[in-house]
């Protein structure tokens, strides 16, 4: 095969170089170059476009109607693992590209392998491993009991390879998994697998083959602690979907999130166990995110957030304590750092609490993200609670945007997080105005609407 033309280009300032440097000569950074294929080595004859040439077709693309094309259906397969379904917005779709980013030992691999082999007996499937030999695989397979005589695997890295062998397949795959892509490398490049170059261009290829062939890929990406250098965020905006799976060390329960998905709802939400038997799914995830004790604890606050399409009763703890040090220490688990700081300060201002010389730390249970503004009103009476050292009232339950004069501001689908609140058996609910229902109650639940975060105050009391 012909040398693909490659560059070494400054993710900085975009210099190009055709040697690898340690420092970019044009904007000085250091460790910025890596390796790129300028030209690929089958595109070289090509001939350019010139413009000018709007009557007619270019290179047999035509400009077309989009009402001639968006006939077009896209087809979903179910991968056979609801909460999966869930989260690729009602199923894998044909010829999309899915990464499915991670800490190392979360379970991409578990996960993965079961949703295959149930797919596998419905349309043909490769798995292909840069991580574990064969054994390995059938192995785990094996001890998850799941059906393995139409599932095939293949242990490669070469990228042309992989695609050879696929090519090649018969049946050909309709479903591939590339487990993980940081062990893929192309021979067009000489960076080691792994490296920025590498990890792009592996990617590349695998998607347009998935366009080329209709075929539907996995990527697995590790997401590494330095901010993922060769991690899955260079990989984001070259696929379809990106899919997220966290959860706590120590915990079993795993969360599998949309952060991006081209056919779906974004920051929906599937969750799973780990157990003996791989991954199961929590169809009703509400009561696992609330931390068990039965009784109120001071420093506790539950919510009901709305993460994808469905609502999630979630805790949140805070703890405040009297603070050695000169500053004080704001540390938020699961929430942004700088809206803790924000919400301090309207608590401080607006609610004539102050906690300047405290420590504030805050937790969501679970290992669970929130996003959403509706966590600022939890929040802050969590901390009020802590600092007080007295539970909120027994089944309480809060949500609300707090705003930076004081101003408690609605969220979306304040009914729907009302009614999963009472489903549980929550008794009063602190909410904003205008999610309230006029009659002051739902369900048999005491609903109080708060438009000041003063208010709010005074009803956690
Ligand atoms: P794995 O899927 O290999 O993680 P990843 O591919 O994200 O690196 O999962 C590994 C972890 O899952 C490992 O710590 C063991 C645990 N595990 C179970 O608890 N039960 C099981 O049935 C399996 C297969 C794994
Ligand atoms: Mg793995």
């Amino acid at each position: 095969m012909a040398k693909a033309k490659t560059a070494y280009v400054c993710s900085e300032c975009g210099a190009s170089f055709n040697k690898w440097q340690g420092q970019c000569g044009e904007c000085g950074a250091w460790n910025t170059l890596s390796e790129f294929v300028v030209e690929p080595a089958a595109a070289a004859g090509r001939p350019a476009v010139r413009h000018g040439s709007w009557a007619g077709r270019v290179d047999g693309e035509a400009i077309t109607p989009l009402w001639d094309v968006g006939q077009a259906v896209e087809q979903r397969l179910s991968t056979g693992i609801g909460e999966l379904d869930r989260v690729l917005g009602g199923g894998l779709v044909e010829g999309s590209v899915v990464l499915v980013g991670g800490d190392p030992g979360i379970g991409k691999s578990t996960l993965l392998l079961q949703a295959l082999a149930l797919m596998a007996a419905r349309v043909p499937a490769l798995y292909v491993t840069g991580e574990e030999s064969l054994a390995q695989v059938a192995g785990r397979a094996q001890r998850l009991g799941l059906p393995l005589d139409k599932l095939h695997a293949l242990a490669e890295t070469c990228v042309e390879k992989i695609l050879a062998n696929a090519a090649r397949a018969t049946p050909a795959p309709r479903l591939l998994v590339a487990d993980s892509i940081q062990t893929l490398w192309s021979e067009l490049l000489t960076a080691a697998p792994g490296s920025v170059s590498q990890v792009r261009e592996s990617a590349a290829r695998l998607v347009r083959f998935a366009k080329e062939t209709g075929t539907s890929v996995f990527l697995v990406g590790h997401v590494t602690k330095e901010g993922g250098i060769a991690g899955p965020r260079v990989l984001e905006h070259m696929v379809d979907a990106v899919l997220y799976f966290e959860g706590e060390s120590g915990s079993r329960f795993r969360v599998l999130r949309a952060f991006k998905n081209r056919f779906g709802a974004v920051n929906e939400l599937g969750v799973f166990a780990m157990g003996d038997k791989g991954l199961r799914e929590v169809p009703n995830p509400s009561a696992i995110f609330l931390s068990g004790s039965r009784t109120a604890q001071p420093g506790s606050a539950v919510m009901v957030t709305r993460e994808g399409t469905r609502p999630l009763l979630v805790e949140v703890q805070a703890l405040v304590d009297q603070s050695p040090l000169a500053n004080p220490r704001r540390v938020a688990l699961g929430l942004e750092q700088n809206r803790l700081a924000m919400l301090l300060a309207v608590l401080h201002r607006h609610g004539g609490v102050g906690v300047f010389d405290q420590d504030v730390f805050v937790n969501v249970v679970g290992g669970i993200r929130l996003q959403e503004t509706a966590a600022d009103l939890p929040v802050l009476l969590a901390v009020l609670s802590s600092l007080r050292d007295r539970p909120l009232a027994e089944k309480t339950v809060a949500f609300g945007e707090v705003g930076l004069s004081g101003e408690i501001r609605p969220v979306p689908n304040g009914e729907e997080r009302l009614k999963e609140a009472a489903t549980h058996g929550f008794r009063r609910a602190i909410v904003p105005r205008a999610n309230a229902p006029k009659q002051g109650a739902f369900k048999g639940m005491e609903v109080i609407a708060v438009e000041r975060l003063a208010q709010a105050l005074e009803a956690a009391e």
